[in-house]
């Protein structure tokens, strides 16, 4: 696996690909990986011949009040599980090399309407953060094709959307989510959790597949929505939302629509986990 760290190394590597008709898919990460990160590597291999993956923690998508200091860093650990999984190329840039200028200077992407739901509205700026830095990272490195899990679903519409919006040159691949075996949904904030809290945190997820198979015979979506949040309360997490979405727009579901998403967030502790299922009626 090349280490890459600057621009310049990042762009050759590219190029030298491209002249040769190679396919590249690429994998954007805030490192501290587990299986989940590692299954978005494992669908880009199916689909290119050159995986790159980036690890770069963006300050631009952390509020004033979260922090970014204390993100969990694995970085020796990151490395070799992606070269157990044959990564071709990781680039790992530095805040300077992202943005020179500072980030609050730095121009940016806004996909409107769906940044300011669900998490956007409990995270102000966090899309805008997450959306210019992959636009950012696509124009650097120029991919194919792009992976992103399913599991930060909204996220994963976003990036579509601006992508469709500003036609730009990229697959998205959607990766389902990864579980841990109590149904969790894996990700790098479960390291916050502590031993009594991982016992309540499949709760989150039990709620989903119960509102899941409510609304298959019981349209009464808001009184269902508030019946699970109680239902999360009730075992010991705080819900922070749960709404029955369309799966592409994420608007409010109405009782026609066949293509759902459940989104929800709820605490546990000092994490705030995310989650969601894809119901289709
Ligand atoms: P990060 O949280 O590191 O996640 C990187 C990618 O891994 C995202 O596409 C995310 O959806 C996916 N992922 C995380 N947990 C997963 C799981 N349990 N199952 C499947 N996929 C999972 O998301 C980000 O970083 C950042 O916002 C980023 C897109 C890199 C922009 O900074």
């Amino acid at each position: 696996m090349k280490l890459v760290n600057d621009i310049q190394a990042l762009r050759q590597q590219v190029k030298e690909w491209r002249m040769l008709d190679l396919k590249i898919a690429f994998v954007p990460t805030m490192g501290n990986l587990h299986d989940g990160h590692l299954a978005l590597v494992k669908s880009a291999h199916q689909y290119a011949d050159k995986v790159i993956v980036s690890i770069f923690i963006n300050p631009m998508q952390f509020g004033l009040s979260e922090d970014i200091d204390n993100y969990p860093k694995t970085l020796e650990q990151d490395k070799n599980r992606l070269i157990a999984q044959d990564t071709d190329l990781l680039f790992i840039p530095t805040s300077d090399i992202i943005y020179p200028k500072g980030y609050t200077d730095n121009t940016f992407v806004e996909v409107p309407n769906i940044s300011n739901l669900y998490c956007g509205q409990s995270r102000p700026g966090h899309f805008r953060g997450v959306a210019t830095v992959v636009c950012k990272l696509f124009n650097l490195v120029q991919p194919d094709i792009a992976c992103f899990g399913s599991k930060d679903y909204q996220q994963l519409q976003i990036i579509q959307t601006m992508v469709d919006d500003l036609s730009m040159p990229v697959e998205i691949i959607p990766v389902e989510i990864i579980r841990e075996d109590s149904g969790l949904a894996m990700s790098s904030r479960n390291g916050y959790l502590t031993a009594e809290e991982r016992l309540i945190a499949p709760a989150l997820y039990q709620t989903l597949q119960w509102l899941a198979q409510q609304i298959k015979t019981n349209r009464n979506f808001d009184e269902l929505s508030q019946q699970a949040g109680e239902k999360i309360n009730q075992a010991g997490l705080t819900t922070d939302y749960i709404s029955i979405c369309h799966a592409f727009t994420l608007a409010k579901a109405t009782e026609n629509d066949q293509n759902l998403v459940i989104l929800a967030s709820a605490f546990c502790g000092k994490a705030r986990l995310i989650d969601n299922i894809q119901v289709n009626i």
